[in-house]
């Protein structure tokens, strides 16, 4: 394993390679034990994070919380920008110096796709994107790898199914990237034709050896893969509502469509109805201990680059 971490700033998945998912995941298996017996460790003691939350966020949020207390350290920040001074007129690059004023790291969350790199260029601390418009989110990206890894055993020979919103979702986006890392893997891309994957990933994929293949229908593809890759229609992407409403419940995974698979089931959450309550209670549900994995996969991110970037 590489001895240090070379990035400063985790922007987009597509700075990584191997090596750089591998040390974020080992670590994340070294601070396992005190994310799941409920420790709090010194590691990061006096450090302070700061949070801008510009769109909702429940998971990731809350989970970059417990990360930062459980590492012994301390977080600030807001979640809509309603409550920051943005609501005044005060410029992005201006509420990000004011934060670098007072923290060690900074995590991200925007409507608009680049504003966690054009915050990168304008402050001296770390900073994490933890989701940009339809973009990148590429911390959820190592938790679902870390997942797979975990519930798996490992990130190559793997075929996946990415299911449901492949245009907006921003997941699935950060996901197909960090695929092409790994060796023998094959993507089925399963979308309603109007929610297909955007060109530029596509073309991202045909440089490399990935094979991916686009499907319509979900039982072309269940008897055949490792890991079932829900994700929620992005209504709030949709400029027009009547779009959605057309698209919403198209796909939507049950327990009898599962039986006799050999297979699991992620989402990086929140369902809606992709994935029937039915599944909840079988062991194809790996979608609450994704969420869970996000703890100590954050705690590596937060340790490693506060660490590795003091002020
Ligand atoms: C995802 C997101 O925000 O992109 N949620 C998350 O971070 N776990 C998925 C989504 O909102 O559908």
């Amino acid at each position: 394993m590489i001895k240090i971490f070379r990035l400063k700033n985790i922007i987009s998945i597509k700075d990584f390679n191997r090596e750089d998912i591998e040390y974020i995941l080992e670590e994340a298996s070294k601070l396992e034990d005190i994310a799941q017996s409920r420790k709090i460790s010194e590691e990061l003691k006096g450090k302070i994070l700061g949070l801008m939350f510009f769109e909702p966020s429940t998971r990731t949020k809350m989970s970059f919380e417990t990360a930062m207390k459980r590492l012994g350290g301390q977080e600030i920040g807001f979640e809509n920008s309603g409550s920051s001074s943005v609501s005044k007129g005060e410029s992005i690059a201006d509420t990000a110096k004011m934060f670098e004023g007072y923290c060690d790291a900074l995590v991200i969350r925007h409507e608009l796709e680049g504003v966690s790199k054009f915050i990168s260029d304008v402050v001296n601390v770390p900073v994490i994107n933890a989701g940009d418009g339809a973009g990148q989110h590429p911390t959820q990206t190592l938790l679902d790898l870390y997942t797979i890894k975990k519930e798996i055993g490992k990130l190559d020979d793997l075929k996946i199914a990415l299911i449901g919103d492949l245009k907006y979702g921003r997941t699935v986006h950060s996901l197909s990237n960090a695929l092409t890392l790994f060796n023998n893997i094959k993507i089925y891309l399963v979308s309603p034709k109007e929610l297909k994957m955007p060109q530029e990933i596509l073309h991202d994929l045909n440089k490399t050896n990935v094979e991916y293949e686009e499907v319509e229908n979900i039982e072309k593809v269940i008897d055949d893969v490792d890991v079932l890759y829900v994700t929620r229609i992005q209504k709030e992407r949709f400029i027009d509502v009547d779009d959605y409403l057309k698209i919403k419940g198209a796909y939507i995974i049950n327990k009898k469509m599962l039986e006799g698979k050999d297979l699991i089931v992620m989402h990086p959450l929140p369902r809606i109805d992709e994935i029937d309550t039915n599944v909840d209670n079988t062991k194809y549900n790996k979608y609450f201990a994704q969420a869970a994995n996000a703890v100590p996969v954050r705690m590596a991110i937060l340790k490693t680059l506060i660490k590795n970037n003091p002020k």
